[in-house]
This record gives C-alpha cells, structure tokens and sequence, in this order.
C-alpha cells in the first residue's frame, strides 16, 4: 500500500496529538508531535535563563538562543518510551516529557515558537522526518509549512471553553492542582492569538484541508472520521 503524510494542524489543546497517535497507531505510521519539539527549545531557554519577564511582557533573549542552536548546543529528539511504545521528547538525550508540559512552558512556548532562526532549525528536521513519508504529524504549520503537499491535510478545531476544560482536566489528573481553569483559558486564548498572529508560518487552515469540529464529537467518532479520510487519501 502506498505510504503517505498525514498533517494535522489546528489551535493549542483540539486533541491533535490524541488523534494523531491513535492513527499513527492504527496504520502502523510514525508519529511526531511537532508541539513537543518547540516546548523543548522553551525548555532549554528557560533552564539557561534566557526568558525575562517585566510588565507583564516576555523577552527572549534571541542572540543567546540563535547561538547556542547553531553552536549545537540544543538537540532535539524523540525516544520510544517502552511501556506504550509512544514517543518521549528528549532535550540534549535527557527525558523531558513531563517539564514540557507545565504551564509555566505552555506561557512561553509562543514567544520561542514565533523566531524564524527556531522555526527553521526545527522545520528542517520535520522534513527529514517525513523523506520516506507514512508519516502522521500535527502542530501549527504542518499542512502550510513543513508539508505543502502532504497527501491529508487536516484542520482540527473546537471552541476556546472546550479546550481549556480538556487542558484543565488534564493537568487535574496529573496532580498540577496549583492552576484555575481561568488561568488555563487565558492561556489558551492567548496563544491562540499569538499562533495566528505570528509573522512566520501563522496558524492558518491550508486551502486543501480538511476542517474537523470535535467540540461535539467524541474520541471514537473522530478517530473514526480521521480513518475514513485516511482510507480515502491512500486509496486516492
Ligand atoms: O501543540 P502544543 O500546544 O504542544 O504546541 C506548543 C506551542 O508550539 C504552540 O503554542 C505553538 C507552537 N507550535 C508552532 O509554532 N508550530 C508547530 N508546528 C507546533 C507548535
């Protein structure tokens, strides 16, 4: 059966990667979570003291960051975590899975995200990444960016208050009690903002994809969309 790449890109917390991995699964395809790889390059500016913050305002500090990405200073990668054979995001080797998820990485992810020097030294990986194709991969920029032509091209939407009640219940269940979910939904309205509005590979929907709404769908019935236009796409 011909291989193929499956981009899935849509606004923070839409359950992408849920949806991704459940097909990547499925049809025995690689998955990458493109997110996870910007959260690690956060990470590291983060640890290294190089995010500032006053009146409410970030600053990164972008000639420490842009050197240290060129001197290779920052490797990003993926490890199979052996008990659900799922990828693992690894900065510089070291498991960093759970610190890239806190909060605290989700409120600088956007400012480290938007500099075209980590958009370009992450996007030449994603498509190394993809050369030998059966390839599932989600974030912001995937079907626009990383993958113009990728054969399935999904836009994954659902509405800010559904979002940040998953993200909120998420964190609940990981015992990250310290947060209220006004925090979670300014968080993601936030970020919404900032993706969208970034000069360099914004959130947008690619003319040719798919739009899928889950506010109301449930997992089954989406992965269940998502495997009928897969079928569809590799049969093309
Ligand atoms: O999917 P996520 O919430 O883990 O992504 C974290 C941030 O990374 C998000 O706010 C925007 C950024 N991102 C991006 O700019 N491009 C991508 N392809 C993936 C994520």
């Amino acid at each position: 059966m011909k291989k193929i790449i499956v981009a899935i890109d849509g606004f923070s917390s839409c359950g992408k990667s849920t949806m991704a991995k459940e097909l990547a699964k499925k049809v025995g395809y690689i998955y990458v979570d493109t997110g996870a790889m910007y959260r690690v390059v956060t990470l590291y500016a983060m640890r290294n003291g190089m995010i500032s913050e006053a009146d409410d305002k970030k600053t990164v500090d972008e000639q420490c960051l842009a050197q240290d990405i060129s001197d290779g200073k920052i490797t990003v990668s993926f490890q199979l975590n052996p008990e659900n054979n799922l990828p693992m995001a690894c900065l510089n080797g070291e498991v960093v899975e759970s610190e890239i998820r806190t909060l605290d990485v989700s409120n600088n992810v956007s400012n480290v995200s938007a500099l075209s020097f980590v958009r370009e030294f992450l996007t030449s990986q994603q498509k190394a990444m993809g050369k030998k194709k059966g390839i599932v991969m989600d974030g912001r920029d995937i079907g626009t960016a990383v993958f113009p032509k990728a054969e399935l091209k999904i836009f994954l939407t659902a509405t800010p208050e559904v979002r940040a009640k998953r993200r909120f219940d998420e964190m609940m269940e990981k015992g990250e009690t310290d947060v209220t979910f006004e925090e979670v939904l300014k968080n993601v309205q936030e970020r919404d903002y900032l993706d969208t509005h970034r000069d360099i590979a914004p959130l947008k929907q690619a003319d040719d994809a798919i739009v899928i709404d889950n506010s109301n769908l449930t997992k089954d019935e989406q992965n269940a969309l998502l495997l009928s236009y897969f079928n569809e796409a590799v049969n093309k």
